[in-house]
């Protein structure tokens, strides 16, 4: 289906989603960063916005169009992306934290270029935080969902994750699978078990999801 006939689980809510890698910045010219090309949290964007959702992308660099509708926030660190994402969160019905956010970055940055005149050189690193974990302890947190690409043990560590930040959904996928594909076979793990998508092109995975999410939404509280 064309995004403009999708059904609208989403129609006139607020989602958020954080997409891409995190830079950490070493000096002028390097830093550390995970591998990631956006293409989910993109495909996210898109799926959100066709059922009906107004759509705030914060990215991480990555080479992507902006999906047309959405409103997008480039940004380069975790600091950035939780600053980006604090800006606005309070507004948000729903959370969707799919960036590949680095767990660390550098004590120290150099604004000019390092020299190659160590023999070892050492980079200490400090952790940064959590932006997930914080969406989803606010007083009011809008509806959380999570990512977990793992490259072992997937839904034991995915399970792992989603009761350790408190999430009523979360979404796993193994990195095998997901990275430099177009395609993806995401398992999706709420309070009721375990969703297994068939194998699709990341965009399909992304409607499934956000159909999961709003049915998730609609449900009484028990
Ligand atoms: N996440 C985040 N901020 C971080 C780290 C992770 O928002 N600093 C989010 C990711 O966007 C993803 C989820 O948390 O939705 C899980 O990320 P992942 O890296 O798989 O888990 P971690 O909690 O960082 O644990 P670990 O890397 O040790 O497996
Ligand atoms: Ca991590």
């Amino acid at each position: 289906l064309d995004g403009h006939f999708q059904p609208k689980p989403l129609r006139g809510m607020k989602v958020m989603i954080t997409a891409g890698p995190t830079f950490e910045r070493i000096d002028a010219v390097r830093g550390i960063t995970n591998q990631s090309s956006g293409k989910m949290g993109f495909s996210l964007a898109r799926a959100a916005r066709d059922a009906g959702a107004e759509v705030t992308l914060i990215a991480g660099p990555v080479s992507l169009p902006t999906p047309y509708g959405v409103k997008r926030i480039d940004v380069e660190s975790a600091n950035d992306m939780l600053n980006a994402v604090n800006g606005s969160i309070s507004v948000q019905d729903v959370f969707i934290g799919v960036a590949a956010v680095a767990d660390y970055h550098p004590l120290q940055q150099f604004e000019h270029k390092l020299k190659k005149d160590a023999n070892i050189l050492q980079v200490d690193l400090a952790p940064n935080p959590d932006i997930l974990a914080n969406v989803a302890s606010l007083p009011r947190p809008p509806f959380c969902v999570g990512f977990a690409a793992e490259s072992q043990n997937l839904l034991d560590f995915a399970e792992q994750k989603r009761r350790k930040k408190r999430l009523p959904l979360l979404a796993a996928n193994l990195v095998q699978t997901a990275f430099n594909s177009d395609s993806n076979e995401l398992i999706l793990l709420d309070d009721k078990g375990r969703h297994p998508l068939p194998k699709s092109d990341k965009l399909s995975q992304a409607r499934l999801l956000v159909q999961h999410i709003g049915k998730m939404m609609r449900a009484e509280p028990p």
